[in-house]
C-alpha cells in the first residue's frame, strides 16, 4: 500500500472506510454522524458487547444512508491514558485493517479529548509504519498488479491546520524507519559494503555531505582491527562518512556510529548452518544510523550530527584472519583475536577511534548487533544500553521511552575491564563465558577515550523483533526514530 495523507477539519465523509473511535465509556468520536447518521456503531457495540479496550476493532459494513462502505469501530480506550504512543499505534491498526478500501476517513476528535497536533501526527506516523512491506523479490503472478495500492487517508480534527505542519517531519522519520528496514531485509548478495556505502551516498540529495573511505585510505590510517575482518572477504570494506550541519558553525557535533556487518559467517570461527541467513542483518547498526541521519537531514535539524559507519563482509577464506591472529588497531593498541566470531567489535574499535579522533564529538552513541548475550540477559523487548555518561546515558533512555524503543542500561566497570586482558597483546577479543555483552562493551570503552559514550546492543531488537501495530517486518528500524529524538530533544538550537 502507499498511503497519502491529509488532516482536514471538514465534517465530509466520503466513499470508503470511515473509522471512528469508541471510548471505553461508550462516546463515539465527535462528528461520526457524518459516516454514520443512523447510529449503527452504537448499535454493533452494544450487540457485540464490544469493549472499546485499547485498539480493539469491530467492523461493520456501512448502512443505507451511508456514503461510507463500513465503518471501523476502534477502541481508544481511557481518556487520560492515551500517550504518545497511543496515537501512532492507533495508525498502525487503522492501517492494518483498510483491506479493500481506498479512502479511509479518520475521525479523531472525541468528546473527552480534542488529540493535539502532535497526536494527529503520531497517526498519521503510525499509518506510515504500517503500511512498510519488503515486497522487491515478490515477482507479481499472471495478471496480477504488482505496483501498490494507493490509498486516501484523511484524518479529520480540529488539530488539523497544525498537525497538516508535521507531516514533513513524520514522512522524514517514517523515511529514515523506512529506509533502515529495507537495508536490514536486503540480502546480503544484493548489498555488499561498496552498496551499503553508496546508500549512504544517495543522502547527499538532502544535504548530507558524505565521505567514503575505501580500503587503501583506511590502510594508511593504520584500521589494522576493522580490515583484518574485511580480509576475507573478496568484497572490499568501506566506511562512510556523513555529515549534517544543521547547528551552530563550531559547535561540536553528536557522532552516531554504526556497526556494518553486511554477512557475518563468524569467519574462520564459522557460525552453525541453522539460522545463519540471520547474519544478513549485522549491519542493524549501520541501518539504524543510515536512517537516523535521513530522518534528520530530512527534517532539517538544527543541529551538527555526524553518522559513520564501518562496512565489511566477514567471511572464512584462504586469506581470512585466524584464531590467534594479533591486529593493531588505529588506536595503535594492539589485540588478539581469540574468535573471529566477534568482530563487531573490531569493526567498531576503528569506527570509533576514528571518529573520536576526526570529528571530536561532544558524544558518541554507537549502535550494534554485537553479541548473542545481550537477547539471552534481555529478551527482545529491550536493547542493551552500556555508557561511560550517566547524563547520556539517561538521554538515551528517555528518549526510547518516548519512541517505545526502549533501552535498559547494563553494568560496566574494572572487574568486567580486566577480563579482556591478553597475555599476548594489549587486549583479547573475548572475555570468556560469562557476561558476554558486557564484555564486549568493555572492549569498546577502551577507543573511546574520555569522550561520552554509549553503546547499544540490538541484536535483539533490529531484526526478528516482537511485531505489532507499527511493525511487521523482519528488519525492524529499530534505533532510527530513538536516535532522532535523542538529538531532537537534546542537541537542536
Ligand atoms: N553478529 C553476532 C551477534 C548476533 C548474534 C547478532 C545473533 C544477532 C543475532 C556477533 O558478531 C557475534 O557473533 N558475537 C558472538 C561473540 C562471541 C564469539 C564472543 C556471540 O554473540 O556469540
Ligand atoms: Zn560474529
Ligand atoms: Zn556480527
Amino acid at each position: 500500500m502507499k498511503p497519502e495523507i491529509v488532516f482536514s477539519r471538514s465534517n465530509k465523509q466520503t466513499a470508503g472506510l470511515a473509522v471512528i473511535l469508541m471510548a471505553a465509556d461508550g462516546d463515539g468520536s465527535v462528528g461520526a454522524n457524518n459516516a454514520d447518521p443512523q447510529g449503527v456503531a452504537k448499535k454493533a457495540v452494544k450487540i457485540s458487547e464490544f469493549k472499546a479496550k485499547e485498539l480493539a476493532t469491530l467492523d461493520v459494513v456501512a448502512p443505507a444512508g451511508s456514503v461510507a462502505d463500513r465503518l471501523l469501530i476502534v477502541g481508544s480506550g481511557e481518556s487520560g491514558e492515551r500517550d504518545e504512543q497511543f496515537w501512532i499505534r492507533l495508525g498502525g491498526q487503522i492501517c492494518a485493517e483498510v483491506k479493500t478500501a481506498k479512502k479511509v476517513t479518520i475521525w479523531l476528535d472525541q468528546a473527552d479529548e480534542k488529540p493535539s497536533p502532535e497526536a494527529a501526527a503520531g497517526v498519521a506516523l503510525g499509518i506510515l509504519l504500517r503500511a512498510y512491506r519488503f515486497d522487491t523479490y515478490k515477482t507479481s503472478k499472471k495478471g496480477e498488479e504488482k505496483k501498490p495500492k494507493n490509498v486516501r487517508f484523511t484524518i479529520i480534527t480540529s488539530s488539523a491546520a497544525s498537525a497538516k505542519k508535521l507531516l514533513g517531519e513524520v514522512e522524514a522519520i517514517a523515511g529514515g524507519v523506512t529506509l533502515a528496514r529495507d537495508l536490514v531485509n536486503e540480502p546480503a548478495n544484493i548489498l555488499g559494503p561498496v552498496e551499503f556505502a553508496a546508500k549512504a551516498r544517495e543522502l547527499t540529495r538532502l544535504g548530507v555531505k558524505v565521505d567514503i573511505l575505501t580500503e587503501r585510505e583506511m590502510k594508511k590510517l593504520g584500521m589494522g582491527a576493522l580490515l583484518g575482518v574485511a580480509q576475507g572477504s573478496v568484497r572490499a570494506p568501506r566506511m562512510a562518512v556523513m555529515h549534517w550541519s544543521g547547528g551552530r558553525a563550531r559547535e561540536k557535533p553528536v557522532a552516531l556510529v554504526g556497526k556494518g556487518v553486511v554477512f557475518d559467517t563468524g569467519g574462520i570461527s564459522m557460525k552453525p548452518a541453522a539460522g545463519m541467513e540471520d547474519m544478513k542483518g549485522d549491519m542493524g547498526g549501520a541501518a539504524a544510523v543510515i536512517g537516523a541521519m535521513h530522518a534528520i537531514a530530512a527534517r532539517k535539524a538544527k543541529a551538527n550530527v555526524v553518522g559513520i559507519i564501518g562496512l565489511v563482509e566477514n567471511m572464512p577464506d584462504g586469506n581470512a584472519q585466524r584464531p590467534g591472529d594479533i591486529v593493531t588497531s588505529m588506536s595503535g593498541q594492539t589485540i588478539e583475536v581469540l574468535n573471529t566470531d566477534a568482530e563487531g567489535r573490531l569493526v567498531l574499535a576503528d569506527a570509533l577511534w576514528y571518529c573520536n579522533e576526526r570529528f571530536k564529538p561532544c558524544c558518541m552513541v554507537n549502535l550494534a548487533t554485537l553479541t548473542g548475550a545481550i537477547m539471552i540477559a534481555l529478551g527482545k523487548n529491550h536493547a542493551g544500553l552500556f555508557s561511560n555518561d550517566d547524563a547520556l546515558a539517561a538521554r538515551l533512555t528517555t528518549a526510547g521511552l518516548a519512541t517505545a524503543e526502549t533501552l535498559w542500561r547494563m553494568p560496566m566497570g574494572p572487574d568486567y575491564d580486566k577480563l579482556i586482558d591478553s597475555k599476548n597483546a594489549d587486549m583479547k577479543n573475548i572475555g570468556g563465558r560469562y557476561g558476554g555483552a558486557i564484555t564486549a562493551a568493555q572492549f569498546l570503552k577502551r577507543f573511546v577515550g574520555d569522550t561520552p559514550w554509549a553503546h547499544l546492543d540490538i541484536a535483539g531488537t533490529a531484526m526478528g523483533s516482537i511485531s505489532n501495530e507499527i511493525n511487521r517486518s523482519w528488519g525492524s528500524g529499530f534505533g532510527v526514530r530513538l536516535l532522532d529524538r535523542f538529538v531532537k530533544d537534546n542537541y537542536e538550537r
